[in-house]
């Protein structure tokens, strides 16, 4: 008998985290690498809200918390929703966990049996799947085409309900393309749920703030009031306010459902770090103006690459609305081989033989469930990226 779980057995290592560490070993080996693998942005907290930490510990805000947030941080929350979302959520409608990931994974420990099922647009964050995986339930995967800009359309998510599907996980600006769905196109969604009473929205609004041109970001419960007893609102202050080490992450949703992921929370981490707590209620609470001047550069950066990535050979890359992410496809280049005589067959050898032979570390598509494509996170300097970009349109120039 195995001492280890059969649950684990279920699940793989997170491949993003799995790039970034052959990345850092080659890096350590004395090799020049380039990551574009990271998911987090380059920029510093804001100072104001360090302070609000440092005057935290100051103050002697260092003891357990309620386990599913402060009400000063509640209280900020709801405020968001109103202001940014024009969602009503009373504070016992709110639960803060320790990141947008442990709330995620706390709503589905709380809501899945055995056999329930959750559609996942592909291509999807890494970790839904395994999540649902490690919750007890099955993944059902509805693949967006590059056609579409990677966005789900009504026909196919009506194609993966079935009656014993749960939930449906929504990410907009998505991780790993960037694609943001305008309201209309959001609204074909909601609609075809409205047709099926017993799918729950869990929404991933973790990119809410990192939206370029004139996008105009939307969620379920806004643009389809009558989905609100059934959604599940998720966001967190990790990317938008550059605080991915703080660990806060925040949901807003039916209340018996919050009641049943604090009891989940409370016996296992009790509460998020309390000072973390106090910091995200200064980056709801406080000045919003760092967010346009990061949101330009970012946008700026998403041009450079994009124009870059659609120059080399063999690659087509679309311009997507949000996040820092793109998702270039490398149909062009499947089949080709490399000077160093690698055939790239699929996207895991491209991504292999691009960091091993151009020293550029970008995470294969096939993690994300759709390929061939490969994703680049953008959130790097523009010298790094610059350089980036010409190694890999090298790279391609090289393939034979
Ligand atoms: C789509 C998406 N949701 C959630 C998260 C998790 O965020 P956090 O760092 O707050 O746990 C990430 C982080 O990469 C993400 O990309």
């Amino acid at each position: 008998m195995s001492f280890l779980s059969e649950t684990l057995s279920r699940v793989k290592p997170s491949p993003t985290i799995a790039v970034t560490q052959k990345a850092a070993e080659l890096k350590r080996a004395g090799k020049d690498v380039i990551g574009l693998g990271a998911g987090e942005p380059d920029f510093d907290t804001p100072q104001n809200i360090k302070d609000a930490a440092i005057a935290a510990i100051n103050a002697g805000k260092t003891k357990y918390t309620a386990p599913d947030g402060i009400p000063e941080l509640k209280e900020a929350i709801c405020a968001k929703l109103k202001r940014d979302n024009g969602l009503d959520y009373t504070p016992a409608q709110v639960s803060v966990g320790t990141g947008g990931k442990q709330i995620l994974y706390n709503a589905l420990m709380a809501t899945l049996n055995e056999g329930d099922e959750v559609v996942i647009p592909a291509p999807y964050w890494v970790s839904y799947p395994d999540m649902v995986l490690l919750a007890g339930g099955t993944p059902v995967i509805a693949e967006a085409s590059i056609q579409t800009n990677f966005k789900l359309t009504a026909d196919q998510l009506e194609a993966a309900i079935t009656d014993k599907t749960k939930w449906l996980i929504f990410n907009s600006p998505s991780n790993p393309t960037g694609a943001g769905y305008t309201k209309a196109e959001l609204k074909e969604l909601t609609d075809v749920l409205l047709r099926h009473p017993h799918v729950w929205v869990m929404t991933d609004d973790m990119y809410e703030h990192l939206a370029y041109d004139d996008f105009e970001f939307c969620t379920p419960a806004e643009v389809e009031p009558a989905l609100y007893d059934r959604t599940l609102t998720c966001n967190g202050v990790s990317k938008a306010y550059a605080m991915t080490g703080w660990r806060i992450g925040y949901a807003a949703g039916p209340e018996k459902l919050i009641a049943a992921m604090r009891k989940i929370q409370s016996q296992s981490t009790s509460n998020p770090c309390s000072i973390s707590q106090w910091a995200a209620v200064e980056a709801l609470n406080g000045t919003q103006d760092f967010l346009a001047p990061n949101n330009e550069t970012f946008k700026r950066r998403r041009n450079m690459v994009i124009e870059m990535l659609n120059e080399a050979e063999g690659i087509s890359c679309p311009t997507p609305e949000g996040a820092f992410y793109v998702y270039p496809s490398i149909a062009g280049c499947i089949g080709k081989t490399s000077p160093a005589g690698t055939k790239i067959e699929n996207d895991e050898i491209f991504a292999t033989a691009l960091l091993e032979e151009s020293g550029v570390a970008v995470v294969f598509g096939a993690a994300f469930g759709l390929s061939p494509n490969f994703r680049v996170s953008y959130a790097t300097s523009d010298e790094n990226l610059k350089e980036a970009c010409t190694r890999i349109q090298k790279f391609c120039a090289a393939l034979t």
